[in-house]
């Protein structure tokens, strides 16, 4: 006699309990980051002291200091925290400096400004300069609210929370839509953490999701809403800032995509929700193949890759990516879809519409009978040197129409003229040169970046299903 299959709520809690054995940081991993971090601490305040710097203090924060953490993906937020009156210049170069000091290999980054990222007894630590303020609504850096973050979130995570905050981050990787890059535009650390306290745990999180709509607003006071665009996805007003949207970076589709997984998950829970899936981008050929049989036709933009961070660069390539399907609609090309790609040396936008070219007739519209303008438009259009087709003709209500003869009809040198007035990004567009052009895709060599966009444009699924090609 088989057993009956456990229903669903049940089953969740088991799935949910094994993979927590298999994600929980061992106690000999939580005791090795505690110690890195009070070393870091200690080292900092040295190093600051040595120099005369006027540090104010250093902390440990981020996920690090609170263990919520995932054991493969760990890294230390080191906040070294400055007199708010010290210069912004100066804070920049007293925070590298220490950053350099105290951790070996290291790299300057940008993000509002310049923080290092290095090693430090095992572990990639972020070592970011930051005022210590005093009122967290009044932040002179981007960074400065963090220190509050952490005593707002360590004064309320028990064990069991920080357990369903591990939990709900693996889902949400597993889903595709956790990190807050500007690539991926998914849910931060922090969100993850303020989510899991309001909701009690990853099964209250999905519960609640699955029945959501977008826009989602969830404010902790209705009257009061934070700053943001008015096509964010999610409204979550951070509590140690009520005017400030913790959710900006989320997109709509990763939102979107969270929602129907939890509906997903719950009817059928299973441990394959929380492995991560990768499935491999296409070879150029295979690319070129699905295109043949979707029957369309595939433009490129290939340009040298700008010297910019992440969260600079995706947002501009996402722009340029709009801009190249506006152009090609106005143009009168039906478009399927666009992707991008940043690689080493180049970035590649790819643009499918339905037809390489578009029709040779245009139905060019004139005034209305009885109007002056008829006569000219009937003088230019009735000379014998006009590209007309067919017409002038007068047409069911009443206007003059005639179908013009379009001079230029193949996709990609249109798209090319009309490159230097694209409003794609600055850095973009300080990146066209003189002989940029958009070509067919079938021109470009194969590289990782193709492969890439290909996947983009070419592998939309749910991420729970398996993929069809
Ligand atoms: N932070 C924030 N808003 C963001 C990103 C970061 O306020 N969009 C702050 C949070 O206080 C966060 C800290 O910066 O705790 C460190 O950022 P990050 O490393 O991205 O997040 P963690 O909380 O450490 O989570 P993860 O496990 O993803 O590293
Ligand atoms: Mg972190």
């Amino acid at each position: 006699m088989g057993t009956a299959p456990a229903d669903p709520p049940h089953r969740a809690q088991e799935v949910e309990q094994g993979v927590l054995e298999q994600i929980r940081p061992t106690p000999a991993l939580l005791a090795r980051v505690a110690a890195a971090r009070d070393h870091l601490v200690e080292r900092g305040t040295q190093a600051a002291r040595e120099r005369n710097f006027p540090l104010v203090r250093c902390l440990v924060a981020g996920s690090a200091a609170r263990g919520t953490f995932l054991a493969d993906r760990i890294d230390l937020d080191f906040f070294l925290l400055f007199p708010p009156d010290l210069q912004r210049s100066e804070l920049e170069r007293m925070g590298l400096e220490l950053g350099a000091a105290l951790l070996t290999d290291t790299e300057t980054r940008y993000a509002e400004h310049p923080y290092r990222r290095g090693w430090f007894d095992g572990f990639q630590v972020d070592a970011v300069p930051g005022y210590a303020i005093t009122d967290s609504s009044r932040p002179q850096t981007a960074v400065d609210r963090t220190p509050f973050h952490q005593a707002y979130l360590s004064a309320r995570e028990t064990p069991a929370l920080v357990d369903q905050i591990r939990l709900t981050k693996q889902f949400l990787r597993a889903l595709g839509v956790y990190g807050s890059e500007a690539r991926r535009g998914g849910c931060s650390g922090y969100l993850v953490e303020l989510l899991v306290l309001r909701f009690g745990s990853l099964q209250g999180l999905l519960t609640a999701a699955r029945g959501w709509r977008l826009p989602v607003r969830l404010l902790s006071r209705p009257d009061v809403a934070p700053r943001a665009p008015e096509d964010v996805a999610l409204l979550l007003d951070d509590p140690v800032d009520p005017a400030r949207n913790v959710a900006t970076a989320l997109t709509a589709r990763n939102l979107a995509t969270l929602i129907l997984g939890a509906g997903a998950y719950l009817d059928d829970p299973d441990p394959a929700w929380f492995a991560a899936k990768t499935v491999p981008p296409p070879s150029c050929e295979e690319g070129l193949k699905q295109i043949h049989a979707r029957s369309t036709h595939v433009g490129a933009l290939v340009l040298p890759r700008p010297a910019l961070v992440d969260d600079i660069l995706y947002p501009q390539l996402h722009k340029a990516e709009r801009a190249m399907a506006d152009e090609a609609k106005r143009l009168g090309f039906a478009v399927l879809g666009t992707s991008s790609a940043a690689g080493e040396g180049e970035l590649i936008l790819l643009l499918e519409v339905e037809h390489a070219e578009r029709p040779a007739v245009r139905v060019h519209d004139g005034p209305p009978a009885g109007i002056d303008r008829v006569s000219a438009f009937l003088e230019k259009w009735s000379a014998p040197e006009a590209p007309v087709m067919q017409g002038p003709y007068v047409t069911e209500d009443g206007r003059l129409a005639v179908d013009a003869r379009r001079e230029h009809r193949r996709l990609e040198p249109l798209l090319t003229a009309a490159l230097g007035q694209l409003p794609i990004g600055r850095d973009l567009r300080a990146s066209l040169a003189e002989g940029t052009r958009v070509q067919p895709l079938a021109e470009l060599p194969d590289s990782p970046q193709l492969r890439e966009a290909l996947g983009d444009l070419l592998g939309k699924r749910l991420p729970w299903k398996p993929a069809r090609n």
